[in-house]
């Protein structure tokens, strides 16, 4: 299975992240949020369990700090929390992907660690219009070094249904299943909207397609990117990343959204059928996530927090691009909810609680402050209509997170966090009905906020560039309110 060894762009590669990161002078980087190395990153990849540790590879472009050729960058960790480097695994060096190695996953395969993933090529037709070609590749390593196999690429477009794209078929996740490996990509229809291709393989180098196992229809917005496909409380869950969504309310928001579909499945005959379909994060800052399962089972989701249409990052920063914390997943009554990583927990430092019997107007708490901190603020009772906690609050700055009781609306607002660009700063989420009585728990790292609504059934994040001095952590209520605070700083 031998074939490209460490090539010239994949050496170049690891020696300039190597360099970069002993001698570029960089702005301070998230402490438990994996954050691109050098450059620039987005979507996570190969996110997966091999000879026991957890490796998370990303869309990477080390020479800038703007998106380019996509190597594959890497990671691994044992708790989620704290992520040692790695060499960079892929770089675009085959005729098949020389214009990037894009999105897709790893699995473990007869003691090998496999990553799937997407060849791009570009050519020029006789017209001489430029043609992207996609396909479905693969590399077989030891969780450091792996080579693109002799047989790429193993799947090609024209496995597809008639009509379908040939330049829009990417980010295979696959998985094993008894002596089978699966794997569903994403691509588009005939009508010129997102499907998700199903196929299987016994040995890595044959494949075969097995069906659609879900269609956009123009419904939800066009290309389907970044599919994952798992079966999680006797339910099956899709996720994908819909290009050019036309938003449907609070709901569902415009632009680069992420979906969850949950239904059955019938797995003798890949059968899916929808049963809900709603918003995986209502935030600002949230694409592309991608799941693994753990030793002891759980299913976790890692997102890259940011959004194609606003790039936050400044050349100054020398890095551009982070991911979400980790996040569990279950479903609860149909729907999907995710908390973060329990093990976080490890990392507590300085904990506080307040019992708060009753407070009006605003109010500030003894070490509730920080910006590498887990915070659960839950109002228990009260009479208010808006209660609203302002985190990273500096001498100018602040990040709105409000409940809207009247409404049952929560908004999160970064207009005053530190942004000198024209950015998206609002945004609003339905929220479910408890009488007043909410639950907010907020994660910071230094440039994000991360929140989660009601033990997980919303969850908004987005990224702020307050100074790091804005620490601050003031409530409002425009009633009155009984509160319940816990609040722990993490250290790593
Ligand atoms: C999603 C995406 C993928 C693609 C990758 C390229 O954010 O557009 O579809 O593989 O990014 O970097």
């Amino acid at each position: 299975m031998k074939t490209t060894r460490c090539t010239v762009q994949l050496q170049k590669a690891r020696e300039y992240q190597d360099q970069a990161l002993k001698t570029m002078k960089m702005a301070k980087k998230p402490s438990f949020h994996v954050a691109a190395p050098v450059g620039w990153i987005n979507d996570p990849n190969g996110f997966s369990l091999y000879q026991g540790e957890v490796h998370l590879f990303y869309q990477y472009h080390p020479y800038e700090y703007l998106w380019g050729p996509m190597h594959w960058g890497h990671v691994k960790t044992s708790d989620f929390i704290r992520w040692e480097q790695l060499p960079v695994a892929l770089a675009p060096d085959q005729a098949y992907d020389h214009f990037g190695c894009f999105s897709g996953s790893a699995f473990e395969w007869k003691d090998k660690h496999v990553l799937a993933y997407t060849g791009v090529d570009k050519k020029i037709d006789e017209d001489g219009n430029e043609i992207v070609l996609q396909t479905q590749c693969l590399a077989v390593g030891d969780g450091y070094d792996y080579e693109k196999m002799d047989v790429n690429p193993v799947i090609t477009p024209e496995t597809l249904p008639k009509g379908s794209s040939f330049s829009d078929f990417r980010d295979p996740k696959a998985w094993v299943e008894g002596d089978s490996i699966y794997l569903v990509v994403g691509s588009r229809a005939e009508d010129t909207s997102g499907q998700i291709a199903l196929y299987r393989s016994k040995n890595l180098y044959d494949w075969e397609y097995v069906t659609i196992v879900d269609q956009c229809n123009n419904q939800y917005g066009k290309m389907w990117e970044c599919p994952d496909f798992f079966e999680l409380d006797g339910k099956q869950v899709l996720l994908v990343s819909p290009q050019e969504m036309k938003g449907g309310g609070l709901d569902i928001h415009n632009g680069n959204a992420t979906l969850c579909i949950v239904g059955s499945y019938d797995t003798k005959k890949h059968d899916f059928l929808r049963e809900t379909v709603s918003s995986i994060d209502n935030g600002l800052d949230f694409y592309a996530p991608q799941t693994m399962l753990t030793k002891d089972h759980r299913r976790i989701m890692i997102g890259w927090m940011e959004s194609w249409d606003n790039h936050l990052y400044t050349k100054e920063f020398g890095w551009s691009g982070m991911m979400s914390i980790p996040r569990e997943l279950h479903i609860v009554n149909g729907k999907m909810i995710q908390n973060p990583i329990r093990e976080i927990e490890k990392y507590y430092r300085d904990s506080v609680c307040h019992s708060i019997g009753r407070f009006e107007g605003s109010l500030e708490l003894s070490g509730v402050k920080g910006r590498s901190s887990d915070m659960t603020a839950e109002v228990i009772g009260g009479e208010y209509s808006e209660f609203s906690i302002h985190v990273a609050c500096g001498k100018e700055e602040y990040t709105r997170l409000t409940y809207d009781r009247r409404k049952h609306i929560f908004e999160i607002d970064r207009e005053n966090s530190g942004f000198t660009k024209d950015v998206i700063g609002l945004r609003r989420s339905k929220v479910s009905d408890y009488q007043g009585k909410i639950k907010i728990r907020a994660i910071l790292d230094l440039y994000s906020v991360e929140v989660f609504i009601n033990d997980g059934e919303q969850a908004l994040s987005m990224l702020v560039f307050t100074p790091e001095e804005a620490e601050r952590i003031e409530f409002y209520t425009d009633g009155y309110v009984q509160m319940e605070v816990e609040m722990h700083q993490i250290q790593i």
